[in-house]
Parts: C-alpha cells; sequence; structure tokens
C-alpha cells in the first residue's frame, strides 16, 4: 500500500507529520464549530448522527465500553451519547490537541445529572492508554484521516477492542461524477478561502482538501481493513458519497 498517512506540508517523517496536526487542530480549536457547519451547510450533524444510530444495539448496553478517539470538539460523542440509555458506563472522548479536547469537556460538562456522560481523556490514537481487548466499539469522525501511519492507527485500534469489538471511521470521500466535479470546485477552491477568511488562517483549509486526496479510497481503505485482520469491512456512502461510514469487526 503506498499511503502510509497524513503528511502535512513540510512535515518530513512521521512525528513531524502528528506534531504539525496537533499544533493546526489547536490553532483552529476556537473557530473550528463554527468553520464545520458554515462549510457542511450543517450536514455534518445528519452525518455524526447517522453514524451514530448504526452503531444502536452497542450504545443501548448499558455496560458498554465505547471510545470517539479524534473527537475534537465533542460532537461526534454528543451524537453517541444520545443513544445511551441513563446512567449507562461513560464514553471516553480521546484527541490529543489539547484546544480541541477542551472545548469537547465543556459540552460534556453541561450534561444533566443521570443522563449518560462522556470523560475527555488527552490521548494519541497511535499509542492509546487502554488496557487491550477493552473496548465494546471505537468510533472515529473526520480523524482517521489526519493520523500519521494508517496501518498503525487499525492496529492499535484492534489491539485495544474486544474480540467481537465493532470499529466505525466516518471520513471524507470524493464523489465521482457530475456531482464530484462540482464538488472538488467547492472544495479545492471556495472552502480554503472561507476557512482562510475565518480562521485568519492559510495552512488548515489548505491541508484539507490535500489530507482528503492522500485518504485511500474506499476500495483501498477496506483491503488495508482486511489486511490488518479485520472482518465484515464495509463502506456505507453518506450524501452522495462526500462522506461515509467504514464499519468492520475484530474477529471473534
Ligand atoms: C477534523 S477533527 C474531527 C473532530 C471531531 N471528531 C468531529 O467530527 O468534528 C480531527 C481531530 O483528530 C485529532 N487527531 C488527529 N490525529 C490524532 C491522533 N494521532 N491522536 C489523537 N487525536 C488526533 C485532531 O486533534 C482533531 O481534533
Amino acid at each position: 500500500m503506498a499511503v502510509s498517512g497524513a503528511k502535512p506540508a513540510g512535515a518530513a517523517d512521521e512525528t513531524s507529520a502528528a506534531q504539525a496536526v496537533q499544533r493546526m487542530f489547536d490553532s483552529i480549536a476556537p473557530r473550528y464549530d463554527l468553520l464545520n457547519h458554515l462549510l457542511s451547510a450543517n450536514i455534518d450533524r445528519l452525518w455524526w448522527n447517522r453514524t451514530a444510530r448504526r452503531f444502536r444495539p452497542i450504545l443501548a448496553r448499558p455496560d458498554a465500553a465505547i471510545l470517539d478517539i479524534c473527537c475534537g470538539t465533542g460532537d461526534m460523542t454528543m451524537a453517541l451519547l444520545k443513544q445511551r440509555p441513563r446512567g449507562a458506563r461513560p464514553v471516553l472522548a480521546a484527541d490529543f490537541a489539547r484546544g480541541m479536547l477542551s472545548r469537547g469537556a465543556r459540552k460534556f460538562g453541561q450534561r444533566k445529572p443521570g443522563e449518560a456522560c462522556a470523560i475527555a481523556l488527552e490521548a494519541d490514537a497511535l499509542h492509546l492508554p487502554l488496557r487491550s481487548a477493552s473496548l465494546d466499539l471505537i468510533v472515529t469522525a473526520f480523524g482517521f484521516r489526519n493520523l500519521s501511519n494508517y496501518e498503525a492507527g487499525l492496529r492499535e485500534f484492534q489491539r485495544v477492542l474486544k474480540p467481537g469489538g465493532q470499529l466505525g471511521i466516518l471520513d471524507f470521500s470524493e464523489p465521482g461524477g457530475l456531482l464530484g466535479k462540482a464538488y472538488a470546485v467547492y472544495f479545492r477552491r471556495v472552502l480554503p478561502r472561507i476557512g482562510r477568511l475565518i480562521c485568519g488562517k492559510d495552512g488548515p483549509y489548505n491541508y484539507l482538501p490535500t489530507s482528503v486526496d492522500s485518504f485511500p479510497p474506499p476500495a483501498e481503505m477496506l483491503a488495508l481493513m482486511r489486511s490488518v485482520g479485520y472482518q465484515e469491512c464495509a463502506w456505507q456512502p453518506y450524501t452522495f458519497g462526500i462522506a461515509g461510514l467504514y464499519t468492520a469487526k475484530r474477529p471473534e
């Protein structure tokens, strides 16, 4: 497989790539939610909720151990919490960019007493501070694409999943056909400009289309998941394939 992981401009190796990603998200954290909703016309909410509904049977189990990795400002976690029963075991929400995570932690802190809650954890997806075979479900939304080594990420997720545990990776994709061409103009030309205007920075919103370019297309990503040992690997396109959900299971 040619692609190993995200490579922000100027990053020479995996360590510097991860550091650049971390710095970039810390720098855009104050504007992240605003930009996200604006640039996706709030469709991101539908994607998070649809992803959470896909895992309803696990989320409905009060004792299920669940991780939202690369949780950022916590919106995927909040969608997962909607599917959790009152008093259920807290969802772990982890990210390595403190600026992003602290905003998520504020949202989790607004849960009412008795409602399912989340615990914010500062952690690197490639080196999770969690016991092997301890989780029933790992979900990640728009984070996996930013890992400096995709295969290492899949292996680390597999390590911490219980046998039979499930994985969901929600991320961008590139739709084909005419719509794909129109979307490419928006994604590559319009979006970086709006991002730059609101954020006051050049890098992060130029990085977004580049990172989607270097992310393997569905057939390759599924092959990578299978080669790492996952079973029942599938990809479900969302909104004409602008985004999509990869699902897989650690073998029993
Ligand atoms: C585009 S944001 C997505 C945030 C959130 N999941 C959402 O859907 O809005 C990507 C997040 O992945 C995090 N991230 C990237 N690489 C990571 C790693 N190796 N370990 C932990 N977090 C990482 C970034 O810090 C950032 O908060």
